[in-house]
């Protein structure tokens, strides 16, 4: 197979070191690849006013598969106040570089795997019948629309004329916020379009039925919110009728499931849902499997192949500075199994992630958040392992 470019974006904080010890893993797995690196993040908002530069776009358009750490990201009034003096009063307004990432590129299909490791003290457990504890396996992957709803960027506050006349043609808008002086309103819209809805819902049917799942659960509020999880849930009727009547529809709102997986997390497995709920809930999910430092993503756009593979956690800036680093590596290597399934390295991806799977099994090299301890500097002297130890356990494992 030809080598690959891969196209690596440490990014800020802790995403740049969760990245390196990744990158380790993979070279010692026998992955061979060139990696170029794509700037993103703080930094070149501060020095350039864009955190998301155009040559970075540039190489994932050629490359097409990047791995992704973590950026940092702050409310723009705190952001124009960081820029360097040249670029202050130039009017430049900061917006995410993630979503900028995800909507230039259309990476639409966001999947988020949520999957018990066997030892990981940090697995969610549940009292039985005669208080007994028991410790459900989850294997559950969150299939989260990436680009519309509420995180399109749509939104207002005090609205212009054009706008609040608009509003102003609904009669619930009248009734409800009619009398609200103008300046007092933000809006923030949730738009789905039926054909990223259509190509969310069959990315999640198709994987439930390539991997022998037997049902897929749409988590929405369609009985509250009518016209866009009210069009989700239609549409999804439509799809499994048609095409995957083999594979069950559960429909579950997302206030009950987020109650739901807390008592019986091991009844689900292929969920979809829009851009916000599916954030919400592989978040809930992530937290029954260990955390931040477990929960892997994938983001891409099927037509155009192009992929970004990230863990879900942010880059926790107080931890970013230690001499030594104490985070959990483990979401970014797992991220960058995926990362491998995707390209065709499915043999690879299978090594590394046995390999994880029995460091974690065995026990005996566990970051901070595994020992359950508070993240602080000392936590190596108490026997929790660096972020370059637990690289090293894994890589150990290969052999
Ligand atoms: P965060 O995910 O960076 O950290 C929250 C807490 O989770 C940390 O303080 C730490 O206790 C724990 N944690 C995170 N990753 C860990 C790991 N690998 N191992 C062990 N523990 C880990 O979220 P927070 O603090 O809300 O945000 C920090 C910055 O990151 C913000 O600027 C935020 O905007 C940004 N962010 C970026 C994301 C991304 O790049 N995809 C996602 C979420 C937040
Ligand atoms: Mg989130």
């Amino acid at each position: 197979m030809a080598k690959r470019t891969i196209v690596k974006m440490p990014g800020d904080g802790i995403g740049k070191v969760v990245l390196e010890e990744t990158i380790r893993v993979l070279e010692a797995a026998g992955f061979e690849a060139d990696y170029v690196e794509g700037d993103i993040g703080w930094e070149f908002w501060c020095k350039e006013g864009n955190p998301l530069p155009q040559r970075t776009l540039d190489l994932l358009e050629e490359h097409k598969i990047g791995l992704f750490g973590a950026i940092t990201s702050k409310p723009k009034d705190e952001a124009a106040t960081e820029l360097i003096p040249e670029l202050q009063d130039k009017g430049l307004v900061y917006s995410s570089p993630i979503v900028g990432l995800r909507q230039h590129f259309g990476l639409d299909i966001c999947m988020r795997p949520c999957r018990t490791y066997k030892g990981n003290p940090l697995n969610f457990i549940r009292r039985g019948p005669n208080d007994t504890i028991q410790e459900p396996e989850i294997d559950a992957i969150i299939f989260r629309q990436n680009t519309e709803g509420l995180y399109g960027g749509v939104e207002w506050s005090n609205p212009s004329d054009t706008v609040y006349h608009a509003l102003m043609t609904h009669p619930k808008f009248v009734k409800n916020f009619g009398k609200t002086p103008r300046e007092e309103i933000s809006v923030s819209t949730r738009i789905f379009t039926k054909k990223a809805t259509e190509r969310i819902l069959r990315a999640a049917f198709n994987y439930a039925n390539d991997n022998g799942y037997k049902s897929v659960t749409l988590c929405e509020k369609p009985n509250v919110i009518r016209e866009t999880s009210g069009m989700m849930y239609k549409m999804a009727q439509q799809i499994q009728k048609a095409d995957f009547p083999k594979i069950e529809l559960w429909n579950t709102n997302i206030d009950a499931q987020m109650m739901w997986l807390t008592k019986n997390p091991e009844n689900y497995g292929v969920i979809v849902a829009g851009n916000m709920f599916g954030d919400i809930v592989s978040d809930g999910f992530a937290g029954l499997i260990g955390g931040l430092g477990f929960a892997s993503s994938a983001q891409m756009n099927p037509d155009s192949g192009l992929a970004v593979f990230e863990p879900t956690h942010g880059s926790a800036p107080k931890y970013a500075d230690y001499d030594t680093s104490i985070v959990n590596p483990i979401a970014m290597v797992v991220s960058a199994c995926a990362m491998l399934d995707f390209i065709g390295e499915k043999e690879l991806a299978e090594k590394i992630g046995k390999a994880t799977a029995e460091v974690i099994a065995e026990g005996k090299v566990r970051t901070y958040d595994m020992m359950k301890m508070t993240g602080r500097p000392d936590v190596i002297k108490k026997g929790a392992a660096s972020t370059q130890q637990m690289a090293d356990a894994i890589i150990a494992k290969l052999a």
